[in-house]
C-alpha cells in the first residue's frame, strides 16, 4: 500500500491543469451562479480556480477517500444546485444519530461522534457497529447551498450579537434568537454555518467536510475540525494546508444569489406582507457587512422553531428543536427546505415552523389566498 503516498502529489496537482476560466461555457461567469463575485486579479483567479477544481475533483482511495466517515467522493457530489458550489436534493441528504432514551433524555453522542457514514468503507471497522439499540434517534441534514457565504463570514460578530434577546425581554414578541457560542482553541467565537451553526468560519467547514463527508485528513490548523490521521494506506495528513485556502478561497468568492429584478407589484406585495406577518424577525432583510449591506434574509442566530415534542440531535448550547435560521436569498432553486427536507415547495417550509416561529406561521395561514400567493412570489424572487 506505501505507493499510494507517492500518487497523491502527482494526482492532485495535474488538477492545476483541468480548469477554464469564468463564462467560458464550462465555468459559471463573474457575478452569476457558481462564479466568482467579482472579477478577481490574475493570480487570485488561479486560486479560485484550483479550489474549485479541488471542490470539483472525484477523489479516489489512493488520495485518501474515505476512512472513517464517507458520505460522497467529492464535494460538488452534494453541493451541485444550480451550480458546483449550491444545494443538493433530498436524496443526497446525510444522517446524523445518537441516543435519547426514547425521548426521555438525556441525549447523548455515541461514540465516535453523530455522523453515520452512507458508505462506510469495507475496510474500516468499529466506528458504526453498535448494538443498533444503542442509537434510537436520527436525524436527516440537507445540503444548503454555500453560494455568497463570502459574505456571511465576514459579518462582525457584534453584528450578530446585537439580534440577540434570549430571554424575549428586549422585544417581547415570542421570538428570542441566541449565538451559537462555541470555544474554539479555548477562545469564545460565534458558529455560523451548519443548520445549527456549529461551525464559525467557512475555512473550518473544508476540514470539517472533508473529514465526515470524504474521510480525508488535513492538517492541524489549532482550530480543533477535521480529521488529522486515519486508518488507510494514504500518509497523513492527506491534503495540504495550500489546497484547504484553495477550496476555502473558492468557497469565500462564490457570488450570492441575485434577485430576479422582477417590478412585477406581486412581489413587492409580498415583500411588504413578509415584513407585516413577522417573518423578517428572524429572516432579517440586511444584516451590515464590512462593506455594506447583506441581504441574505438571515439573523445568523438560533431559534427553536420545531414542534415540542419533536427528537433529534442535540449539542451545547443547541438543543433538539433549535435550528440556525437560513439565508433566503436563492431560495427558488435549492428545494426541499428545511435542515432534513421536510417541506417539499415553499409553503410547506412555511407550514413546518413552529414555536418561536408559529405566530409568522399562523398569521400566513391566516392570508387571504391573492396575500399568500404574493409571499411566496416574493420568495421565489429572492
Ligand atoms: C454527502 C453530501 C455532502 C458532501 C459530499 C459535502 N457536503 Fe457540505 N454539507 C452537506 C450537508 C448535509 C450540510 C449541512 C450539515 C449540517 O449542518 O448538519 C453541509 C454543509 C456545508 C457547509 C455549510 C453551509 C451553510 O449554509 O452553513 C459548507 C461550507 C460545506 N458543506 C462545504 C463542503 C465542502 C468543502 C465539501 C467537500 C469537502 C462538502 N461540503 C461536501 C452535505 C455534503
Ligand atoms: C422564529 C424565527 C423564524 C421566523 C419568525 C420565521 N422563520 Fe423561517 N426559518 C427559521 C428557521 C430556524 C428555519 C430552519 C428550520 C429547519 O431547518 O428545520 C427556517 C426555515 C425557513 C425556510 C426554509 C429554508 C431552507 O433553506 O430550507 C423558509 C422558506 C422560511 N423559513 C420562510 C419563512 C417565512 C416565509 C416566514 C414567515 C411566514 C418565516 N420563515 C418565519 C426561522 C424563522
Amino acid at each position: 500500500m506505501k505507493p499510494y503516498r507517492f500518487l497523491l502529489p502527482l494526482a492532485l496537482s495535474s488538477l492545476v491543469f483541468a480548469q477554464g476560466s469564468p463564462g467560458d461555457g464550462n465555468i459559471p461567469g463573474v457575478g452569476e451562479p457558481g462564479g466568482p463575485a467579482t472579477d478577481l486579479p490574475p493570480a487570485e483567479l488561479a486560486m479560485w480556480l484550483r479550489g474549485r477544481a479541488l471542490f470539483d475533483h472525484d477523489f479516489h482511495r489512493s488520495q485518501g477517500l474515505g476512512a472513517n466517515e464517507l458520505n460522497a467522493d467529492s464535494c460538488r457530489g452534494c453541493h451541485q444546485d444550480p451550480a458546483v458550489g449550491g444545494a443538493g436534493g433530498l436524496e443526497l441528504n446525510v444522517s446524523r444519530f445518537g441516543r435519547d432514551n426514547l425521548g426521555l433524555g438525556p441525549f447523548h453522542n455515541l461514540p465516535g461522534g453523530q455522523g453515520l457514514s452512507k458508505l462506510r468503507p469495507p475496510y474500516v471497522t468499529g466506528r458504526e457497529e453498535y448494538d443498533p439499540l444503542q442509537a434510537d434517534v436520527f436525524e436527516q441534514r440537507q445540503t444548503p447551498s454555500i453560494l455568497g457565504l463570502g459574505l456571511l463570514d465576514a459579518i462582525p460578530e457584534a453584528e450578530i450579537l446585537a439580534h440577540e434577546d434570549p430571554d424575549d425581554l428586549i422585544v417581547p414578541d415570542g421570538i428570542k434568537g441566541v449565538a451559537r457560542r462555541l470555544t474554539v482553541n479555548g477562545q469564545p467565537e460565534i458558529g455560523r454555518f451548519g443548520w445549527k451553526a456549529q461551525v464559525p468560519r467557512l475555512a473550518d467547514f473544508v476540514r470539517d467536510a472533508m473529514a465526515g463527508e470524504l474521510g480525508i485528513t488535513t492538517p492541524n490548523d489549532g482550530r480543533d475540525f477535521g480529521m488529522r490521521a486515519d486508518v488507510d494506506a494514504v500518509a497523513d495528513p492527506e491534503l495540504s494546508q495550500t489546497q484547504i485556502d484553495e477550496v476555502a478561497f473558492f468557497m469565500l468568492n462564490l457570488a450570492a444569489p441575485q434577485r430576479t429584478g422582477s417590478l412585477d407589484p406581486q412581489v413587492t406585495a409580498g415583500e411588504l406582507l413578509f415584513e407585516q406577518i413577522g417573518c423578517a424577525l428572524c429572516h432579517l432583510p440586511e444584516l451590515q457587512g464590512p462593506s455594506g449591506p447583506v441581504h441574505a434574509y438571515t439573523d445568523l442566530l438560533l431559534h427553536d422553531v420545531m414542534p415540542t415534542a419533536y427528537r433529534g440531535m442535540e449539542e451545547p448550547g443547541a438543543e433538539a428543536g433549535v435550528f440556525r435560521t437560513p439565508p433566503l436569498w436563492g431560495i427558488r432553486t435549492t428545494v426541499p427546505y428545511m435542515h432534513d427536507g421536510r417541506g417539499e415547495d415553499l409553503r410547506g417550509a412555511i407550514s413546518a415552523h413552529f414555536n418561536e416561529a408559529a405566530s409568522a406561521k399562523t398569521a400566513f395561514q391566516a392570508l387571504a389566498p391573492i396575500d399568500q400567493d404574493a409571499l411566496i412570489a416574493f420568495l421565489n424572487d429572492l
